[in-house]
């Protein structure tokens, strides 16, 4: 079952959403913590790091997988996502970097996909996933498909998602076409699950993903059989599925 949040806007909803993963972080100081890149997640890292910077909590001992890396990048490409990770969180707080890990985009795709989800088996997987939601519904890099992923694996980028990402390259024939992403099966051993979408152009996705089937064409409508997962949105995000909740 999924429990739902509608924050007033997207600074409450970056406070809501560091707020469940500073109490997971104090509960538990060496959490594994899954975490994404994009524009959703960037306020809740603010959070995070005023949090620390206040010494409301440590993320010393925490361990950190993120979702996903665009294949050719290497992390000291300031479009990589092992750069926008340093930048926007783990440069800011006590985490120890040999401990937060993101595919290696420039490592062959077959070797990097096993040793990632070795990596987070020796973990025992992830206790708390941070999760955006793409305009199609993809999680990850997890694409509209005609089955669930498992593993970690290489993906081609749809055109949507190329077209969405464009923003963060100079030019569209800069923004990579291949990316590994963690599994869709991995993401659901996740013992807590938080999605945060905001804005409007979300709406439309948020209610098919929730509110319809089950179905890899919507990868994040799997969610709906994850017995703990928490989707925070804003008012914006939240209008298509007000009176479903
Ligand atoms: C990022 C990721 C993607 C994004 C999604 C939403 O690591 O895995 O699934 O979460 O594309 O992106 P934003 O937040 O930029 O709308």
């Amino acid at each position: 079952m999924i429990k739902f949040i509608v924050a007033k806007n997207y600074d409450e909803l970056s406070k809501k959403a560091a707020g469940i993963i500073k109490s997971v972080v104090v509960l538990n100081n060496d959490a594994v913590l899954g975490l994404a890149t994009g524009s959703s997640p960037i306020g809740t890292y603010k959070e995070l790091i005023n949090a620390y910077k206040n010494n409301e909590v440590s993320f010393k001992n925490c361990i950190s997988v993120n979702l996903d890396e665009y294949k050719g990048l290497d992390g000291e490409n300031d479009q990589s996502y092992r750069y926008f990770m340093n930048d926007n969180l783990f440069n800011h707080i006590d985490i120890d970097k040999n401990n937060t890990f993101v595919p290696n985009g420039l490592n062959d795709a077959t070797e990097e996909c096993k040793a990632y989800d070795n990596l987070i088996d020796s973990f025992g997987g992830v206790d708390l996933q941070l999760l955006g939601l793409g305009l199609n519904g993809h999680i990850g890099f997890n694409e509209p498909a005609d089955s669930f992923s498992m593993g970690t694996q290489e993906v081609a980028l749809t055109e949507s998602t190329i077209e969405a990402n464009k923003r963060f390259f100079e030019k569209v024939e800069d923004v990579p076409k291949f990316a590994y992403t963690m599994g869709i099966g991995t993401i659901m051993t996740a013992k807590k699950v938080v999605l945060i979408a905001s804005g409007a152009a979300k709406s439309s996705i948020v209610k098919q993903a929730f509110f319809g089937a089950v179905t890899p064409n919507v990868p994040a409508s799997i969610l709906q059989m994850h017995p703990d997962t928490t989707v925070i949105l804003d008012e914006e995000s939240a209008t298509e599925i007000l009176e479903l909740i």
